[in-house]
């Protein structure tokens, strides 16, 4: 919301309250009788590609009570992602990514405020009651193993070493009435503190939440690291504290008007043998192979009259909007710049290629400053690095090809890394012998397309650009523009 030219971010208290507020600004779209087996998927899939599209919240169900919806493309346009990040209107590209870059480098935890009741638990199932068919859950793309209840939820852990809290958005795969498969990949600070119980010869206990503000499910896929918390990350997102309850069975805390909330545990192999979860349609835009996981056990739910769940199945070449992706790129910034290495001036991205600008003091400082990168910041490493000199900007195709095509020598400015962290799902490089012993790493590249540091002295007076110079540009853009107005362009960035 804009005052007085000042954005103000508004937290939100629930979905609803963020779904009322993005209808207000004509962002939601209503899609009446739509069924779970053929229609939700394909109708969420064939509008994701679109620059901006709608949130689109599914009623009357086929086969499931009236009011009980699911809503997709929550954060898909540049004015939802607004509504929970606040930023100014109109910036975009690296200014975007710095604004939220300088909110991230003045984080302050925000705790979260407990009570003792809320609307989560207005209707309530345990033991054999429990019963998950009650609810809508899609076959978002035509081959996956099943319906799946759960992709844009949040699941709250807790860490039996440390007691540190840890939220992260898994999918989960309907296997029965209380039963689900729930993907926690492999590097992951949830697979993580799985194990941990898994050593301790225990069950992991959870709890999932279906539907909730937005805030709450960038937290939970925020790259947060252990020294942090979401729930943290999340009030300081929204500028206010959860609300929070404690999980009658777990204790574990989840948000007081989640639409709904599993409360269960991830069964521990010794006690329940492993079931196989997936295939899925990824983001990568392939099937995932199923594969033997670890089932999660529901022991009770918690809902509000007529919940709404937030659906966010991943999908090739899904398009999040004109705001799409500044979130990863500042998290890496800022976390690039807590090296305290000089001379980062940007991060950016094009198409595959993750890409840092840097002003150079000294020889080897950029690949010093890669290494860094290199460590994921917050992600999985990127599989290709660029680095490029501080007149490029980090996230124009033009202007980092062309720094490729002419500052970087292949022979000496392309450093190959083995076996580096990736994304299971992906296929390249990991091969069937690979992925039968789960060794999901992989070969990543740095192109050091910056200019040779030796050669920093003589680059520009050996090699002059071409451009016209600003002056005759201007002159001859006043005296034309009668003639060529629209077509003249802005100076071509050096
Ligand atoms: C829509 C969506 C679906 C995701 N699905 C999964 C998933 O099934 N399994 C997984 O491990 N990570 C998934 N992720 C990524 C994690 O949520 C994200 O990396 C998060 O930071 C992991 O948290 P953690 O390191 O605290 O476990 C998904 C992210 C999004 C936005």
């Amino acid at each position: 919301m804009q005052l007085l030219g000042v954005t103000v971010i508004m937290a939100f208290r629930d979905l609803r309250a963020f779904i009322e507020e993005a209808e207000k600004i004509g962002e939601v779209a209503k899609v009446l009788g739509a069924d779970t087996h053929s229609e939700i998927g394909p109708i969420t899939e064939i509008t994701a590609w679109s620059p901006e599209h709608p949130m689109i919240l599914f009623d009357e169900i086929d086969g499931y009570p009236i009011g009980w919806r699911i809503a997709v493309h929550s954060l898909d346009s540049y004015k939802r992602m607004q509504l929970v990040y606040g930023f100014p209107d109109g910036i975009k590209g690296i200014e975007l990514t710095r604004w939220w870059k300088n909110k991230l480098d003045h984080f302050v935890p925000v705790g979260f405020k407990e009570v003792e009741d809320g609307p989560v638990f207005e209707n309530i199932q345990t033991g054999d009651d429990v019963n998950l068919y009650e609810f809508p859950a899609p076959l978002w793309h035509q081959k996956d193993a099943g319906p799946y209840l759960i992709s844009g939820g949040a699941t709250v852990l807790k860490d039996p070493e440390t007691g540190k809290l840890n939220v992260g958005c898994y999918r989960g795969m309907l296997y029965d009435r209380n039963t689900l498969g729930h993907h926690l990949a492999a590097g992951h600070n949830g697979q993580v503190i799985r194990d941990k119980y898994f050593a301790l010869g225990k069950n992991c206990p959870v709890a999932v939440s279906l539907g909730h503000d937005p805030s709450f499910q960038v937290a939970a896929s925020e790259g947060v690291g252990f020294n942090e918390n979401e729930f943290e990350f999340g009030g300081f997102l929204r500028g206010e504290p959860y609300e929070v309850v404690r999980g009658p069975l777990t204790g574990l805390p989840f948000l007081s008007t989640s639409e709904i909330v599993l409360e269960g545990e991830i069964l521990h192999p010794d006690n329940e043998p492993q079931r196989v979860e997936a295939p899925w349609g990824e983001a990568h835009g392939y099937y995932s192979s199923g594969f033997p996981q670890p089932p999660l056990r529901i022991n009770a739910v918690y809902r509000r009259d007529n919940p709404i769940i937030l659906g966010d199945p991943t999908l090739r070449y899904k398009n999040r909007g004109a705001a799409g992706g500044f979130p990863k790129l500042a998290r890496a910034w800022h976390m690039l710049e807590l090296s305290g290495l000089e001379g980062i001036r940007g991060v950016g991205r094009v198409g595959p290629y993750f890409v840092i600008s840097i002003k150079q003091y000294y020889s080897g400082q950029a690949l010093r400053i890669a290494d860094y990168a290199m460590s994921g910041l917050g992600d999985r490493p990127p599989r290709f690095l660029v680095l490029v000199d501080d007149d490029i900007d980090p996230n124009n195709r033009n202007q980092v090809e062309w720094a490729i095509s002419t500052r970087m020598d292949p022979a000496s400015q392309i450093h190959i890394q083995r076996e580096r962290w990736t994304s299971p799902p992906n296929p390249a490089g990991l091969t069937p012998e690979k992925r039968m012993i789960e060794d999901y790493t992989v070969g990543t590249m740095i192109i050091d397309a910056c200019k040779p540091f030796r050669w920093r002295e003589d680059w520009d007076k050996m090699f002059l650009l071409s451009d016209i110079d600003e002056k005759l540009r201007k002159q001859t853009a006043d005296k034309w523009s009668p003639v060529l107005g629209q077509f003249i362009t802005e100076p071509k960035p050096r």
